[in-house]
């Protein structure tokens, strides 16, 4: 694979593990000795413990695992690590901050983006819109129907959302414009005047599944987010509700959503994120008519990537630089004295 910049220089050695949009990539071209992965796919592991030996800074995406054996591959130069994301779960985070070296990510620029695709995954589910598609598409469309693709009402439905920070927020203000009843559940809730101006009401998670005509998640995946919706969330829900997920795959149980949707229990499902990623066309859940599979796009405008590009080069230059990142995961990372 070639490296976009093989000259012998000073400047600090980085890897960045795929092409990122102009707008972040040629800051990072224009500092630093970088090896670029130009592969479509990710670096195989092999490959990107071999690449990752002796480098000064990672800009790492979500498809690179950042553990103890990459670091140590690395070596005990390595002063920063760069998420090209705002989620985190692919970095072993303490396992950073044990070596002192920072993580950055790209909070704040992707959200409303994010919430977008999360309410247009819950608008096209609720009205079929794939189906509606693959019927007109298969010319199968002779005439007007009142019984033809009925779906469910948005306007008066509740939703719930799993996860209130800035994305799910997102997701109660698009809410709101489509007349919605707006729950939410977090283990950190919002202020009163917060609950106040974005029109949402805190409720316990089974409370959340038992009344939500919707559920859409936002949380990050953690032990504790592991699998929350499995067969006995999805039991809780009402029948005939919907569950939107553009968060993590693993935090929905698959072979139970695949039995709540295939049971007819569940409306109707819309994913970004799955488990595993990529799911393959013949994958039961891609299958069925009523679920929505989307490749993790949530993030996807030109606009966002350009800015997430730009916010993840920066992490990684202002590490280099052995300056604070702007966006610190664990800003903890700051008050060690020396690595151990
Ligand atoms: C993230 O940033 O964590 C998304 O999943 C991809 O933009």
């Amino acid at each position: 694979m070639p490296s976009a910049n093989t000259g012998v220089t000073d400047r600090p050695r980085v890897l960045v593990t795929r092409r990122i949009p102009e707008a972040g990539l040629r800051l990072v071209l224009a500092q630093t000795e970088a090896d670029l992965w130009q592969d479509e796919l990710p670096p195989p592991r092999e490959e990107l413990l071999r690449r990752v030996a002796g480098v000064d800074g990672l800009l790492s995406l979500l498809t690179d695992r950042v553990d103890d054996e990459l670091l140590d591959a690395a070596g005990p130069q390595l002063k920063v690590v760069s998420n090209f994301a705002v989620g985190f779960d692919n970095i072993d985070v303490p396992a950073c901050t044990r070596r002192g070296i920072p993580v950055g990510n790209t909070p704040g620029v992707l959200t409303e983006t994010t919430a977008d695709l999360a309410f247009a995954l819950l608008m096209a589910v609720a009205r079929r819109l794939p189906e509606a598609y693959d019927y007109v598409r298969a010319d199968r469309w002779q005439t007007w129907g009142p019984l033809l693709l009925l779906g469910r009402d948005i306007n008066g439905a509740t939703l719930g959302i799993v996860g209130f920070g800035r994305i799910g927020r997102e997701m109660a203000k698009r809410a709101r414009g489509f007349g919605m009843r707006v729950l939410y559940y977090d283990v950190h809730p919002a202020t009163s005047e917060e609950e106040a101006a974005l029109g949402a009401e805190s409720v316990a998670m089974d409370e959340l599944l038992a009344e939500s005509d919707f559920v859409s998640l936002h949380t990050n995946l953690s032990p504790e987010t592991h699998h929350l919706l499995d067969a006995a969330a999805f039991a809780r829900m009402k029948p005939g509700a919907v569950v939107v997920n553009t968060s993590r795959g693993p935090v929905i149980d698959h072979d139970a959503l695949h039995d709540a949707l295939k049971s007819g229990h569940l409306f109707g499902a819309g994913l970004d994120v799955t488990d595993p990623e990529p799911l393959r066309a013949d994958h039961p859940l891609v299958t069925l008519p009523n679920c929505l599979v989307v490749p993790h796009i949530a993030s996807a405008s030109e606009a966002t990537r350009d800015r997430m590009a730009e916010m993840a080069a920066a992490n990684l230059l202002a590490g280099l630089r052995g300056e604070r990142l702007p966006t610190p995961v664990d800003p903890s990372v700051y008050e060690r004295d020396t690595p151990s």
